[in-house]
């Protein structure tokens, strides 16, 4: 927060403001804007994390680097926590907040959320006999595992290694074992969207931004939170 306001960015009416110190009456935190954009106070936090490579999507961890070393010190108290998973080698879009509910409906099946992914895989150039599997719900028959069947995936075909896979359910691993249930290895995984929520224009790995008053409505209107 102290860099934002550093920045310039954030004004009360036509005035800059950079004191995090400054106390604002509910009226006045009701003008300010970020970057034009209105702000609304909230008790609740939202970021969306470029979640970078090698990193655990965990808070802490003794060893290894995880998602909460991203995060600025001012916020390390604020109980914020990642919404779902994704594993250690794999990038993309990742939502942190402090906001409980939605966390919970985020992840629940119930509001299942479409997530996309960008997958760079090895083996055999995937084929439409792929794409017509995906979608009619493919059930995964892993050794020493009860049966799965999956619900119905979009999978685009964008080159001999690359596809898009468009899901909405969040099984662990799930892209990894889709691919190896057709004979393919999952060789980079990125995940570019869920639900509305994208990585912004220029977004590095580990750099998270601020989700905007809009970007959050959305995420709530998909899952029926107000
Ligand atoms: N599916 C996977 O296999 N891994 C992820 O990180 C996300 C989805």
């Amino acid at each position: 927060m102290r860099d934002l306001l550093r920045s310039g960015r954030v004004r009360l009416r036509d005035e800059i403001v950079t004191d995090p110190a400054l106390h604002l009456t509910e009226e006045q935190a009701g003008e300010l804007t970020l970057d034009g954009e209105p702000v609304t106070a909230s008790r609740y936090l939202y970021f969306c994390l470029y979640k970078p490579d090698q990193c655990l999507t965990a808070m802490t961890d003794d060893r290894l680097p995880c998602v909460g070393d991203y995060l600025p010190s001012e916020l390390k108290t604020k109980k914020i926590s990642p919404v779902g998973r994704l594993d250690y080698h794999t990038t993309g879009v990742l939502l942190l907040t402090n906001d409980g509910e939605l966390s919970h409906r985020l992840t629940s099946p119930k509001w299942h959320q479409k997530k996309v992914y960008l997958v760079t895989y090895s083996g055999e150039a995937l084929t439409d006999r792929e794409v017509a599997l995906f979608a009619k719900g493919m059930t995964l028959t892993e050794a020493g595992h009860a049966p799965e069947k999956l619900k119905s995936a979009e999978l685009i075909l964008l080159s001999d290694q690359q596809c898009r896979l468009v899901l909405t359910e969040g099984k662990t691993h799930q892209v990894k074992r889709m691919l190896a249930a057709t004979g393919r290895s999952v060789i980079a995984l990125h995940r570019e969207s869920m639900g509305p929520l994208t990585l912004h224009e220029g977004q590095k790995p580990g750099e998270m931004y601020p989700l905007t008053p809009d970007e959050i409505l959305a995420l709530k209107a998909g899952t029926e939170l107000n």
